[in-house]
């Protein structure tokens, strides 16, 4: 039986050492659809899963996750990618999604304001955030909002620097991945320490995405787990208005 979602928090560590035993790929897949319905930003899903099982990538990846020990144990490895250049098939995707979810005859006018406004996010803000040449528009419309943000709220994260976080941000997310696998009683381990560069050309990833973090996958060994949780107080990081 699956853990309940607090128990599935409790159990997930992250397990640097795991045990002989095979892990059945189609559970880690289902986690991985799991992690695939976690919020983006403006839905755009602007990331990809790498479920590696096949031993000779494993040991390519291992390496290029500099011989971590989370890695070198590890069954199954999945690379989660941050991409930004999807957008604009992602933009596309919702487009079409729209307009299959509002084809409906005789739309109240509620509706058919809400499908316009919905649309026109898509076709027009969307593209208007996403479009960038080397940073040079996306600096120019952070300036521009500056400005604008002198009179009134405005949505600031336009640079490059800003898109890549907001695609970082929404790829993270994914964590709904290493709670599923927990729930399940697998164990993962998140890596940022890799050499990417390495990583995308074992996987033959595109220049223009990132890789997000490397979740090696597995069964906890007993020595598994470096010792007990550390956590500052919660007060410390809990700030109630
Ligand atoms: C983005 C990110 C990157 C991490 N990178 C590594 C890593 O490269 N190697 C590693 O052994 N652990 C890595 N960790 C695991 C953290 O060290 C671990 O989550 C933290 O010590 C808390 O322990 P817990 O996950 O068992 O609660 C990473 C965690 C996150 C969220």
């Amino acid at each position: 039986m699956e853990k309940s979602v607090t128990d599935a928090i409790n159990y997930r560590r992250s397990v640097r050492v795991y045990k002989d035993t095979p892990i059945d790929a189609e559970k880690v897949k289902q986690c991985l659809k799991n992690a695939a319905l976690a919020p983006t930003s403006s839905n755009l899903q602007l990331w990809e899963f790498y479920h590696v099982t096949d031993k000779e990538t494993l040991n390519k990846l291992t390496t290029a996750c500099l011989d971590q020990n989370a890695a070198k144990t590890a069954q199954q490895l999945v690379v989660v990618v941050a991409n930004k250049s999807l957008w604009k098939k992602r933009a596309k995707a919702n487009i079409g999604f729209l307009n299959k979810a509002f084809d409906k005859p005789n739309l109240e006018d509620r509706l058919v304001k809400r499908k316009k406004m919905a649309l026109s996010y898509y076709q027009k803000l969307i593209p208007f955030l996403y479009t960038d040449i080397l940073g040079i528009l996306g600096f120019l419309k952070f300036l521009m909002f500056q400005i604008v943000g002198l009179f009134r709220p405005v949505y600031r994260q336009t640079r490059l620097s800003d898109m890549r976080i907001v695609a970082h941000k929404s790829a993270g997310l994914a964590q709904n991945f290493m709670i599923s696998m927990a729930a399940i009683g697998y164990d993962t381990c998140p890596m940022e320490g890799s050499d990417t560069l390495h990583v995308k050309k074992i996987l033959n990833i595109s220049r223009n995405a990132e890789i997000n973090m490397v979740i090696s996958c597995g069964i906890r060994d007993d020595a598994g787990i470096y010792g007990p949780r550390f956590r500052v107080p919660f007060e410390d990081i809990y700030h109630s208005i």
